[in-house]
């Protein structure tokens, strides 16, 4: 019995030491934390279980059988954050560059099914070299085995990816099919293939970092939701990020009790829209003093900001914020912007957080390159995610809301639950000018006859009135009372509840 808690103690030991020492120290000297060091940070205090700290590695080429680690460079388990149940898997770049072997992936699956069976989020910190090449055809059969529950899981319970190190080839595909992925700067990037294979086929000469840094993917490709600067940051936002998330799909969002009043009036609001409807103005102002405590975890914040896209409180329960953001592109809705905001409101529509939607767009971004790059398709995910969305939906237009853009943006017509106005809501086809310039073409060159229609349409259209009249808006408030005007309406819909019709899945134009 001694011998056996004596080598029960020695497997803790090794395998809490994971690659060694050395290795280490080699991580510290890179500024990153151990696998281990992460989920102490991430988790409650002394709340982590550890499971399958034993698992080995069956692998024997290569001289792999004399090179043995207990855990195989993955430590999985679970614990709470914040007192809430959550599964978490950590690579070990310490234990073979903390690359998947079979036994690696059979771990990760392990709490996933688990995660599933007991409705719980994962999150993932990735930091590894990828498939274990020793072990070939072994390590891809792990990867796709943990990709089809990233796939099972999807819409069943949050997902997070934090990467925290290399995540490159296939390997990527993991975090590409969970909800969120984030990223440590200088020391995390993901590619499909590397900088050497880049420069082999494409002759093209970048590095790692300019290829698939932090900023690349939270700046240019849109895969990344946010970075941070270093692992402790990371770690400490992913905490309070998952306080905005319900456990599963079959839950609300915990609900944080708040000292900001319902009915807290916002008199700096009333002048926020300029007298000149060209003039932008800062929509994240509108959302601050909007959210309990200007509390608002904003996602891609450097990614196609025309629209503004997080997390905020409202009476305490999380709602999924959208936005258009008129300081840049003045709001249009262009492909980027439409594919970032339709993911966020599916997720928002999934996991029962109500959306509130902003509105001063003034319709989709002509041109070319956004004809040619599918602005149609691309354009209709967003539409299609509001259409599908049974979760509340209440919409403020504060200003533009014209043509098509109109119809996407959370209106009356895609199930709007509620939908207010601003007096200065201008609700409309067109703008005015573009609008006379069509409809009274023979008049161009006649300036005094082109301001005067310009003025009559602006008169008929621009404003709310056309659209209330025809119940399209169910009022028009005061820019003051927009918070209590919101909360009031989330606290009538609590409990919605819409389905639609019966299908194995939709179609949405991907
Ligand atoms: C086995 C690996 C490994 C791997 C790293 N190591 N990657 N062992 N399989 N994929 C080991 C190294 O041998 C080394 O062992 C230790 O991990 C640390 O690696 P270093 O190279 O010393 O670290 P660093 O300089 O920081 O470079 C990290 C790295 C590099 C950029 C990740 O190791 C690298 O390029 N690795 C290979 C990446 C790769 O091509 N993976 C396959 C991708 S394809 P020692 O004993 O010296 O400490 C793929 C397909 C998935 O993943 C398909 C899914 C569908």
């Amino acid at each position: 019995m001694h011998d056996i808690i004596r080598q029960l103690e020695e497997k803790r030991e090794q395998a809490r030491l994971g690659g060694g020492q050395r290795r280490i120290d080699t991580q510290h000297s890179k500024g990153k934390l151990t696998a281990r060091e992460r989920i102490q940070m991430l988790f409650d205090p002394d709340s982590f279980e550890e499971w399958d700290m034993f698992v080995e590695q069956n692998c024997t080429d290569f001289g792999m059988a004399d090179q043995v680690i207990p855990g195989d460079g993955v430590v999985t388990g679970f614990g709470t954050i914040n007192g809430r149940l959550i599964f978490v898997f950590s690579q070990d770049f310490t234990v073979f560059g903390g690359s998947l072997s079979a036994s690696h992936a059979k771990k990760i699956c392990k709490i996933m099914d688990q995660a599933i069976k007991v409705g719980a989020p994962v999150i993932g910190l990735n930091d590894s070299g990828g498939a274990r090449i020793q072990e070939g055809v072994d390590s891809l059969a792990g990867y796709a085995e943990v990709f089809q529950r990233n796939a099972m899981a999807s819409g069943a319970i949050p997902q997070i990816s934090m990467i925290m190190g290399p995540c490159a080839g296939g390997a990527v595909y993991s975090p590409a099919l969970t909800d969120f992925i984030f990223m440590v700067e200088d020391t995390s990037y993901m590619f499909v293939t590397g900088p050497d294979v880049v420069k082999t086929v494409t002759h093209e000469e970048v590095t790692a970092e300019d290829l698939g840094g932090a900023t690349t993917h939270t700046t240019k490709s849109g895969v990344a939701d946010k970075a941070f600067p270093n692992d402790v940051e990371a770690l400490m936002y992913l905490r309070r990020f998952v306080d905005f998330l319900p456990s599963s799909a079959k839950e609300n969002p915990p609900v944080r009790p708040t000292p900001d009043v319902a009915n807290r009036v916002e008199m700096s609001l009333d002048t926020l829209v300029p007298d000149n409807p060209n003039k932008p103005y800062d929509m994240m102002e509108l959302i601050l003093k909007m959210v309990d405590e200007e509390d608002f975890f904003e996602l891609q914040p450097n990614y196609a900001g025309n629209i503004i896209i997080g997390f905020g409180r409202m009476e305490g329960s999380t709602v999924g914020i959208v936005a258009n953001q008129p300081m840049v592109l003045a709001g249009c809705l262009d492909i980027n912007s439409s594919i970032k905001a339709a993911r966020f409101v599916r997720f928002c529509d999934c996991f029962n957080i109500p959306v509130v939607t902003f509105v001063d767009v003034p319709g989709f971004m002509p041109g070319t390159s956004q004809e040619y790059g599918g602005i149609i398709k691309h354009g209709a995910k967003l539409l299609y995610a509001y259409a599908e969305a049974t979760v509340p939906k209440v919409t403020v237009i504060t200003r533009k809301a014209y043509g098509g853009a109109y119809d996407v943006m959370s209106s009356k017509h895609l199930r709007g639950d509620v939908n207010f106005a601003w007096p200065t809501a201008e609700i409309a086809v067109m703008g005015p000018k573009g609008a006379v310039e069509i409809i009274f073409r023979g008049d161009i060159g006649d300036e005094k006859k082109i301001e005067a229609r310009t003025e009559e349409y602006r008169q008929r259209f621009a404003n709310p009135f056309v659209a209330g009249k025809r119940g399209f808006i169910d009022d028009v408030i005061m820019p003051h009372n927009t918070r209590k005007r919101i909360c009031r309406s989330l606290r009538m819909l609590a409990n919605k509840e819409i389905e639609n019709p019966w299908k194995k899945h939709g179609n949405m134009p991907l």
